[in-house]
């Protein structure tokens, strides 16, 4: 009583994607810190245990990966979430991996996000390996756009380490690589805040720097209007907001179980609810699981031919099921959308391809168009992406005596 109550800010999730050592951590580690979410004290720790662990260049990094292996390996493994207020939005700044190991925790973190922030390095040879072949810059940026995320913004990090330090030029090759990449993908280049900074020094992360009088500022064009600014984090501030579709039945994906006080699920054993399962109305378009779908498929890697049976894992919202390539009705030009071939035999590399997609286990799908976040995945097999897909259509599982059970026992009270 008599407190003012606190303007409520936008809500929008931000992963930070890019290739691996790109500076995705520390840069949001710097954030952070420079956005007063951090007690100096407590990244006075974190230099002190970082260094000691002869790791003293991740201390920033550390406010995000705090697990043992993340730590001794000196990288991400798994993604890390923090809130963050800016001006006019109070985000979560979903940290990602870089590393092709744990693109599984990469996808899981960006099939939630709003908008990514894409970091590309401009240390020598650091930019030229993210995005050659085996590089994760283009293939984050693909997955990012296949998701779903059609708001980016591009980082480009490490200038105190270009040669010369934050120089113009070199700032302005990556930015013209990058570019030609997202444009191929489908984002418009134009509509990208694009970022000089040192997460390391802390250079135009939240201020502008002295050291690179040469930055005029990001500028961006969108269909919405015109936008610009200097740092890192106006770009953030400049973000559009996500349209939530508030009107729409309830979709809740599990992310995780826990016991809390207070909030209570009917009629169902927490040893029953695991992550990937949704929860909704039981009284209105209740979720159910998908008998099979069909889905657009984009083949990332692939050493060889996909036929009709493979079975790779399918990541969708916070599900792995694995799901058979059941039929592949047509081969289509991803650029344009036109059919090239019924009824391929084989898909490879490259190619996008109507299929028919049957999940092994009870999965929760639904029509991109529906409900946007439940119908966009990647289909993972031998340690890599395989493809990413759109989903536009789904046949649901008729209701079983269980499901109906499972139905009102989903029922939030
Ligand atoms: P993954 O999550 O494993 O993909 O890596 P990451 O992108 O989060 O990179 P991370 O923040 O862990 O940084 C990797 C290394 O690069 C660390 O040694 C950082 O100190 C260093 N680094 C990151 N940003 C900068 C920068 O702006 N300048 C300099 N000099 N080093 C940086
Ligand atoms: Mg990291």
């Amino acid at each position: 009583m008599g407190e003012p109550e606190p303007v409520r800010k936008t809500h929008m999730n931000i992963v930070i994607i890019g290739h691996v050592d790109s500076g995705k951590s520390t840069t949001t580690g710097q954030l952070i810190y420079q956005c007063g979410g951090l007690e100096p004290r407590l990244l006075e720790k974190l230099e002190a245990a970082a260094s000691q662990a002869g790791k003293g260049s991740f201390k920033f990094a550390w406010v995000l990966d705090k697990l043992k292996a993340e730590r001794e390996r000196g990288i991400t493994i798994d993604i890390s979430l923090w809130r963050l207020h800016t001006r006019r939005f109070s985000l979560t700044i979903i940290d990602a991996p870089g590393h092709r190991d744990f693109i599984k925790n990469m996808l899981t973190g960006t099939s939630q996000a709003d908008a990514a922030v894409l970091m590309v390095s401009a240390a020598p040879g650091e930019f030229e390996a993210g995005v050659s072949r085996q590089g994760q810059t283009r293939e984050h940026a693909l997955l990012a756009y296949t998701l779903g995320v059609k708001q980016l913004l591009l980082c480009v990090n490490k200038m105190d380490l270009a040669e010369p330090p934050y120089s113009q030029r070199r700032f302005e090759e990556v930015v013209r690589g990058v570019s030609l990449y997202l444009r191929r993908i489908g984002y418009s280049p134009a509509a990208v805040p694009c970022v000089p900074v040192s997460g390391w020094t802390g250079e135009n992360v939240t201020l502008p720097s002295s050291k690179m009088p040469w930055f005029r500022g990001w500028k961006v064009k969108r269909k919405e209007g015109f936008g610009k600014g200097q740092t890192l984090l106006e770009a953030l501030d400049s973000l559009l907001p996500p349209v939530r579709p508030s009107n729409k039945p309830l979709r809740v994906p599990l992310q995780d179980v826990y016991k809390i006080g207070g909030f209570n699920v009917k009629n169902i054993a927490v040893k029953n609810l695991r992550r990937g399962h949704v929860a909704g109305n039981s009284r209105s378009d209740p979720p159910a699981a998908a008998a099979h779908f069909i889905a657009q498929v984009i083949i990332l890697n692939h050493p060889g031919f996909i036929k009709a049976g493979y079975s790779p894992v399918v990541d969708c919202h916070t599900a792995h099921v694995t799901c058979q390539f059941a039929e592949l009705f047509e081969k289509i030009d991803r650029r344009s959308g036109e059919k090239l071939e019924d009824n391929p035999s084989v898909l490879k590399s490259g190619d996008s391809a109507t299929v028919r997609l049957v999940p092994k286990k009870p999965l929760c799908v639904e029509r991109f168009f529906d409900y946007p976040p439940l119908g966009r995945f990647a289909a993972r097999d031998l340690k890599q992406t395989v493809a990413v897909g759109v989903i536009k259509s789904v046949e649901k599982k008729p209701a079983s005596i269980t499901r109906k059970q499972a139905q009102k026992a989903l029922l939030i009270k």
